[in-house]
């Protein structure tokens, strides 16, 4: 019996004193056993999760045990103190619901309370009821005009309702620091709270502070208030929150409580860590949208980049330091780019063999041009001829195309020439041309071309060889004057190559048998291709024309006319009646003499100007050592033709672009 009674009475005492403890701690909930329910959690690292993002609802969290606050019902309310760390995370940046409450209540349970704005400790039927006996702390972060809330962001003072008894606005004043701060509940960084009651005084204060923040000596909120008449005798605490319509995670750090003294510490170093929630939350579409805004700006960049490369390598040049000297003549590869249209079928002017020729109009002095593309890949000679062909340029002779100037990419060469706007003179000669020159404007463009040959050769400081000279390059310009293009080209090919060798650079038919010989081009082989040229003016035909029967060598079948005493015939058909005979035979007959194979037999280019001006008198042929018939044929133009090892100027380019016929004569006639 005794042992009964002794029994019951040490467990009544030992329920006796758990209730009667009232001093815990815990930094982190792991090891804690507390009453949960709703959505309250402990998470893995020891989190006290009061909610989740999981919206309209309740969640509790308890100390298990009873607490008593009294020794008699009527009895005056122990003084208590109690800590904790929290934080609220909103899903998104300065929208927050509903907030939560430190409470103390008479059960653990909260049956038939609500979310929202009651925070799981009322419901509309029992809020304000002095039934209810319960006391909070409200930390709201929803402004609700009904509960005469001040803001939506403020701590208060509840009594069996929610209508605070007081409150105010988030914030501390820190020790010796002058001035109130602002504090966000809903910032999602971790904040310390104590709420202080004073047994004695019937006191209440709640302070509020920045973890890390020692605890400000001025509290938030200070009230008089006897909560005796609210209390039972064994009371529960813990913490309540629910969540409205938007989604916010309450969260409770650590929390330490005592009756009858002051809270322990916590050990903020021992606090589990927050997840970084905030960030996620705050910055949803930073999260999901920074990669793929990463990712478009780096696309973007490698497109820039990759652009920019290929632009450069599209419009990159080749620039040498001796170039330095003709820089004026230099001319930016991107502005013929822009001129010519980016080199468009449109603006072509002709293919030769050298290259193509585009027309353009330079953007910035709306000047029409010529733009040559010639590819060249050896760097040899590139020096002497750009010099050559810059100080000829310089000349600005009436009768030569004027060179502007050129530009250098990597195995190209682009040479800007005066656009001449009537074209090459073949086309008005060959092939039935829809329009031809009557003779007064052929012999214009004979002498026109003799001036410039002879300014060439005689008139610039240093001999100049032209070395190309055929119907194709010589150009009419707008009063139809005729003018010598594409100068010295032809030397730019010859260089490099060895000297010894036959590859020659010229045209069938216009290039003089010793040239084809020894690849030495002198004045005299100029003037046997000027000569070749004047018999095509006459004529009308090319030097060398392919007939299924017997293949024409224009020089040949002139010296037979010449022969039977009636050169005149050799005309150009399409000259008709109009023409003057002493000049066609004046030219016929210098054509012949500028022909012969003995170079030093050929007149030079001063005297053919001065034979087609008339200074000097045209005499016989035969008196100047052309005999006729019997005495040999003095013009060995076909000499190399026939010849089995017959040098052949160009590989590939050169000989598509040869007048067909010429260029037949040799694959076919030659074999
Ligand atoms: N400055 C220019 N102005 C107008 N048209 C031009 C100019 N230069 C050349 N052309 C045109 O471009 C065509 C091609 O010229 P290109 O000099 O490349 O070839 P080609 O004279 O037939 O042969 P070659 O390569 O032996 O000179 C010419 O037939 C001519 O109609
Ligand atoms: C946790 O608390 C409940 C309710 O008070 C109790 O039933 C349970 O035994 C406790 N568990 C531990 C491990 O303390
Ligand atoms: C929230 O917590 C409750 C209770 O633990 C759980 O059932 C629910 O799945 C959680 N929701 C989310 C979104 O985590
Ligand atoms: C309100 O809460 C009380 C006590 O928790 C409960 O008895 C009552 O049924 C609830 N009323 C409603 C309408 O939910
Ligand atoms: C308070 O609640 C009690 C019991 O639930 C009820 O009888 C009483 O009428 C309520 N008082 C008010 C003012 O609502
Ligand atoms: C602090 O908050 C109160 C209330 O919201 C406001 O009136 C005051 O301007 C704020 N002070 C600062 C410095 O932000
Ligand atoms: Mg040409």
């Amino acid at each position: 019996m005794f042992l009964v009674i002794v029994l019951a009475v040490s467990l009544l005492a030992n329920a006796a004193a758990s209730a009667e403890t009232g001093d815990f701690m815990y930094n982190g909930f792991n090891s804690a056993n507390l009453s949960l329910d709703g959505l309250a959690v402990v998470t893995g690292n020891g989190l006290l999760r009061l909610t989740n993002v999981t919206n309209q609802k309740v969640s509790h969290a308890f100390y298990p045990d009873p607490i008593t606050f009294k020794n008699s019902p009527s009895g005056a309310v122990h003084s208590f103190s109690t800590t904790f760390v929290f934080a609220i995370i909103p899903e998104y940046p300065a929208q927050g619901g509903h907030g939560f409450t430190f409470v103390i209540a008479p059960r653990r349970e909260i049956p038939g309370a609500r979310p929202g704005h009651f925070f799981g400790l009322f419901n509309e039927t029992n809020i304000g009821n002095v039934t209810n006996h319960i006391f909070a702390v409200e930390f709201d972060t929803v402004q609700n005009i009904e509960l005469r809330d001040i803001n939506d962001n403020h701590v208060g003072i509840d009594v069996n309702g929610l209508t605070s008894v007081k409150s105010s606005s988030a914030g501390y004043t820190e020790n010796n620091v002058q001035g109130f701060r602002n504090l966000s509940l809903i910032s999602g960084k971790a904040m310390q709270a104590w709420v202080d009651y004073d047994g004695l005084q019937k006191h209440i204060i709640v302070t509020l502070a920045p973890v890390n923040v020692d605890k400000p000596s001025s509290p938030l909120l200070s009230l008089s208030y006897n909560l005796s008449p609210i209390f039972i005798e064994t009371m529960y605490v813990g913490f309540s929150s629910s969540t409205g319509s938007l989604y916010t995670s309450h969260y409770i750090l650590g929390w330490s409580f005592r009756v009858n003294g002051q809270a322990q510490r916590l050990d903020l170093s021992k606090l589990p860590r927050l997840p970084h929630k905030k960030k996620k939350q705050k910055s949803n579409l930073l999260t999901t949208g920074l990669p793929f805004i990463c990712l478009f700006i780096l696309s973007i960049l490698v497109f820039a980049v990759a652009y920019a490369i290929r632009k450069h390598r599209k419009f990159a040049e080749v620039l040498e330091d001796w170039e330095r000297d003709y820089s004026p003549h230099r001319f930016k590869y991107i502005d013929l780019y822009v001129a010519t249209k980016g080199f468009g079928d449109e603006e072509l002017l002709g293919v030769g063999g050298f290259g193509r020729v585009y027309r353009g109009v330079l953007p910035t002095t709306k000047t029409e041009i010529a733009v040559k593309r010639v590819s060249h890949e050896s760097k040899q000679g590139m020096r002497e001829f750009i010099a050559e062909i810059i100080s000829i340029g310089r000349l600005c002779h009436r009768n030569i195309v004027t060179l502007l100037g050129y530009c250098r990419r990597k195995g190209e060469l682009l040479l800007v020439y005066d656009y001449m706007p009537n074209g090459s003179l073949d086309k008005y000669l060959y092939n039935q041309p829809k329009v031809t020159l009557n003779w007064s404007q052929r012999f214009r463009v004979i002498k026109g071309v003799s001036y410039g040959l002879s300014y060439l050769h005689e008139g610039w400081e240093q001999v100049v060889i032209h070395r190309d000279i055929k119907a194709s390059n010589i150009l009419l310009d707008s009063e139809l004057n005729g003018r010598l293009g594409d100068f010295g080209l032809a030397k730019l090919y010859n260089h490099g190559t060895d000297p010894q060798s036959t590859h020659v650079v010229g045209t069938l038919g216009y290039m003089a048998p010793e040239n084809t010989r020894t690849a030495r081009a002198t004045t005299s082989t100029d003037v046997y291709a000027f000569g070749a040229f004047l018999l095509e003016v006459a004529c009308g035909r090319r030097p060398i024309e392919v007939r299924e029967d017997d293949d024409v060598i224009l020089v040949e079948w002139v010296y037979s006319c010449w022969d039977k005493g009636d050169i005149l015939e050799a005309r150009d058909p399409n000259l008709g009646t109009d023409f003057v005979a002493k000049e066609v035979e004046l030219v016929l007959q210098l054509g012949l003499l500028c022909s012969q194979s003995q170079p030093t037999a050929r007149p030079s280019m001063r005297q053919v100007v001065q034979y087609l001006e008339g200074d000097l008198a045209m005499q016989e042929l035969s008196s100047l050592g052309i005999s006729r018939s019997g005495n040999g044929f003095p013009f060995a133009c076909h000499e190399g033709f026939s010849t089995p090892s017959i040098p052949y100027p160009f590989s590939t380019d050169k000989a598509f672009s040869q007048t067909s016929s010429v260029a037949d004569s040799l694959l076919s006639g030659g074999r």
